[in-house]
């Protein structure tokens, strides 16, 4: 049983919660069709109060195929917010509604502030450029399922390594498992966050090298978890212009990259792969977005067991 009431963060995960997850979204990725009927009766309330397609819909989705029953906004400008009504307020308001609720909010911390009103497990489903902890299940369990170990692994991440969300959360979660190594791929301008280095890379003594171009270290990675530059997230629309091309995965660049490689992306993808990567065995990112349906499956069973809901 989960010893965690919300997961607002990837620092909420132990080793041991996460493990839990993970095993049962294992089993429900193999007979999705058994947990049909596990979550009759119970609601979850999705408040998005910023822009998702995959997150939100995989939510959804995740409830409704475990039998349960989904209410919530995709917009917040058809919710009270927009009369000044408090993201406190308005949580309390739907967890009287809802059994367990999956937020999205564009400021960092959100997640935790709405948990503090909510009467019922709160899920964060990404907070500004925080954390976004159940796209961490989502590469978790991509990763168990496709490369069969969490450990031993050569894993490069590229892009937006100061906004991107995933990448925080992704590498927090990753400081648990031994024997890694990371290569960070980023323009000097998004550069993982000096106190990142120090508050996770270092203080878990994760071994990671920072590199600019792709090309020079392709050839050596088990994974390479590709991101999107952060439009949102740029104060400066013309150093967003300067930096959203910095890299396209295309097939040249994986000439020389492993057989068994893995490609990942938390997706949406603008340009950093192209399209004619898609049909590469290698490039997993669409196998990726049904692990995160069956992962949330797994994660909401878990929240309302542990929170006897
Ligand atoms: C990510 C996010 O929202 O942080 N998308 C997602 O949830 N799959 C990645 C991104 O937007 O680049």
């Amino acid at each position: 049983m989960l010893k965690i009431k919300n997961l607002l963060s990837a620092d909420d995960l132990s080793k041991e919660d996460l493990l839990e997850i993970i095993e049962l979204g294992e089993r429900i990725m193999k007979s999705p069709e058994e947990f049909s009927h596990s979550c009759d009766g119970k609601l979850l309330g999705t408040l998005f109060f910023e822009p998702s397609t995959r997150t939100r819909l995989s939510f959804e989705s995740a409830m409704n195929r475990l039998g349960g029953r989904v209410v919530g906004f995709s917009d917040s400008k058809a919710s009270s917010s927009q009369k000044g009504e408090s993201l406190r307020d308005t949580v309390r308001t739907v967890s009287q509604y809802a059994d367990i609720i999956a937020m999205r909010h564009p400021q960092e911390g959100a997640a935790k502030l709405a948990s503090t009103t909510s009467d019922c497990p709160l899920i964060n489903a990404g907070d500004g450029g925080h954390q976004h902890p159940t796209q961490t299940l989502t590469d978790i369990l991509t990763i168990t399922s496709y490369k069969k170990r969490l450990t031993n692994l050569k894993i490069g991440i590229c892009g937006d390594l100061k906004y991107g969300r995933t990448v925080h959360s992704l590498l927090k979660v990753m400081s648990m498992f031994d024997g890694n190594e990371y290569v960070l791929i980023s323009p000097d301008e998004l550069k993982i966050p000096s106190y990142f280095k120090e508050q996770v890379l270092d203080a878990n003594n994760m071994p990671y090298t920072e590199c600019l171009n792709l090309e020079d270290v392709i050839d050596d990675l088990d994974i390479l978890y590709m991101t999107r530059i952060q439009k949102e997230r740029f104060f400066s629309l013309q150093k967003y212009i300067r930096l959203k091309d910095s890299y396209v995965l295309d097939p040249k660049k994986l000439e020389n990259a492993k057989k068994d490689l893995i490609i990942m992306h938390p997706l949406p993808r603008v340009t950093e792969i192209s399209t004619e990567v898609d049909s590469d065995p290698r490039a997993l990112y669409f196998k990726q977005v049904k692990c995160g349906m069956y992962v949330r499956m797994a994660l909401i069973m878990k929240l309302l067991e542990a929170n006897n809901a």
